[in-house]
């Protein structure tokens, strides 16, 4: 298969980027950091520089290839609000991270996946999009975004025997959650977090959602009526 990931260069998206490129695949490892890409060129994967947030960068840059059968739009960030200040530039630069620089790539590999005769498009959503969760009002709502776009473009993209995945991740070991200052339970590692993702894409499942343990629970209380379920978010509230 050729393969495109965005976010290669860290964490989930370059162990997914050096697995598929062991298994044989042709892939290319999208990303800023310089030096990370290089590594991975060293390793012999195909790489490209752009910052997808960039609209005009990443179509010139996905212009260049010709076909692509799985791209794992995985590209984004996460920052967490702390009140009484409510800091819409970060809201700003978590949505432009996480669903512009998705809604970008979509609009430029779509026209590739089109040449592909068994197209596949993931997008990284998050499980914490499945529950309000406390400080979580940029990052929930970024992820919730990505959620109904997946969704939405399973409907709108059958007639063209696109597939498409939503992958929810639970907590992964990673540079980003490497920040977090609070208990994240059931933490894996990037290693299983891309045995989970390329087992689920393997199966073209709608949903790749891991570690069950932790996303079942999310989904069961999912279902809690909401008041019942904003008394318990309060008491996640650090004091
Ligand atoms: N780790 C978790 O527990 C977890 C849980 C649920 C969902 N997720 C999601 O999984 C994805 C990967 O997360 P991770 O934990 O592996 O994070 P990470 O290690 O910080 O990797 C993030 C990747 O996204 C790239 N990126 C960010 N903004 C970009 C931009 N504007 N243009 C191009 N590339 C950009 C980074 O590239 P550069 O470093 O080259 O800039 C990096 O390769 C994210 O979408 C995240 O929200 C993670």
């Amino acid at each position: 298969m050729k393969i495109v990931i965005t976010g290669a260069t860290s964490g989930i998206g370059r162990q997914l980027a050096m697995d598929y490129h062991a298994e044989g695949h042709e892939v290319w490892a999208l990303g800023r950091n310089v030096q990370a890409l290089e590594e991975l060129a060293a390793h012999g994967l195909s790489t490209g520089q752009l910052d997808l947030t960039d609209r005009d960068a990443a179509l010139a840059w996905f212009a260049r290839l010709d076909s692509v059968d799985l791209a794992i739009l995985n590209a984004g960030t996460c920052e967490y609000i702390d009140l009484p200040e409510f800091d819409s530039a970060l809201v700003q630069r978590v949505m432009r991270a996480n669903v512009e620089s998705t809604a970008i790539s979509i609009e430029a590999v779509l026209p590739l996946l089109r040449k592909s005769q068994s197209p596949h498009l993931a997008l990284v959503g998050s499980s914490a999009a499945y529950l309000p969760l406390p400080r979580a009002e940029a990052y929930g709502a970024s992820k919730a975004a990505i959620a109904y776009m997946a969704k939405t473009l399973r409907i709108d993209l059958h007639p063209e025997n696109i597939a498409v995945s939503l992958i929810c991740p639970g907590f992964v070991k990673t540079p980003l959650t490497d920040l977090n200052d609070f208990p994240m339970p059931f933490r894996i590692s990037v290693q299983q977090a891309s045995d989970y993702i390329r087992k689920g894409v393997m199966k073209k499942k709608a949903e790749i959602h891991f570690p069950k343990r932790f996303t079942w629970i999310l989904k069961l209380l999912s279902f809690l009526p909401g008041p019942l379920w904003t008394i318990i978010g309060r008491q996640m509230v650090r004091k």
